[in-house]
Parts: C-alpha cells; structure tokens; sequence
C-alpha cells in the first residue's frame, strides 16, 4: 500500500466510525414517547410499574441512540431488542423488566 492509499483507507474508516455514532434519525425525542396513564395499566403492569419503566428507560436507553417509540416495535420484537440491549446498560435484571413493561405496554 502507498502512502496515500493508507490515508485514503484511514479516512473511510474514520468518517464510518463517526457515522456509527451519529443518532439514529428513527429515534424521537422524549416528550415523544408515551407518559404512562391509568389506560395504560394491565394485568400485569401497573401504573407505578410502568412510570419506572418510562424513567429508567429514558435515563439508560437514549444514550448511544435516542429513543423509539413503544410502537415501532411489536412486543415479541421488544423481547428480543431487550435481551442484546440490556447488556448494554447497567440495569439491574428487575430494572430491565420494568422497562420491558414500559416499552410493551405492559404486554
Ligand atoms: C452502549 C450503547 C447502547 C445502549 C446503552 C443501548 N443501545 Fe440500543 N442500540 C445500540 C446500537 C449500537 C444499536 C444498533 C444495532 C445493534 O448493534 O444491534 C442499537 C439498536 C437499538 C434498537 C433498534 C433495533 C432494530 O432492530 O432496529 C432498539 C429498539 C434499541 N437499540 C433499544 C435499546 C434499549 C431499549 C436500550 C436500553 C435497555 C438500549 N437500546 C440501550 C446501542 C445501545
């Protein structure tokens, strides 16, 4: 490899690293997603349940990306999101399925 060949290779990888960290256009902001109400409440979500789950996910989930909404994903497809991103986070593993109730709806 040449000397510019280095550059220029450099240069790519550079500019995709900064494109990786830019925030997802997808996300939205925080007055975006849904502020829990007694509607929300389920069988097996209550209000508070639900009101922990928004706070924690706001707090340790917008961090590296921004926030989807609870419905850009179906609950089967939160389920998944939720097991590689918890990871990601230190959510503690009750934390974790507070926000799982939040993002679901409490499904
Ligand atoms: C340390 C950084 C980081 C944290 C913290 C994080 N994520 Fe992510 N997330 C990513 C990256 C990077 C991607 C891009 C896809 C991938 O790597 O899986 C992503 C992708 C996503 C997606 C899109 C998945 C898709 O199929 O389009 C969702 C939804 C998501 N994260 C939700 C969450 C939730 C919920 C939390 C909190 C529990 C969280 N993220 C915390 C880094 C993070």
């Amino acid at each position: 490899m040449t000397r510019l060949e280095k550059f220029a290779a450099l240069s790519v990888s550079v500019l995709l690293f900064i494109n990786a960290c830019k925030k997802d256009t997808s996300a939205v902001s925080t007055d975006s997603i849904y502020v829990p109400a007694t509607s929300d409440v389920t069988t097996t979500a209550s209000l508070a349940e639900l009101q922990q789950g928004r706070t924690l996910y706001v707090n340790s989930c917008g961090a590296c990306h921004g926030l989807y909404t609870p419905d850009n994903f179906t609950p089967s497809g939160w389920t998944g999101i939720m097991a590689s991103m918890a990871r990601r986070t230190s959510l503690s593993p009750s934390d974790v399925a507070l926000v799982k109730k939040y993002v679901t709806r409490g499904k």
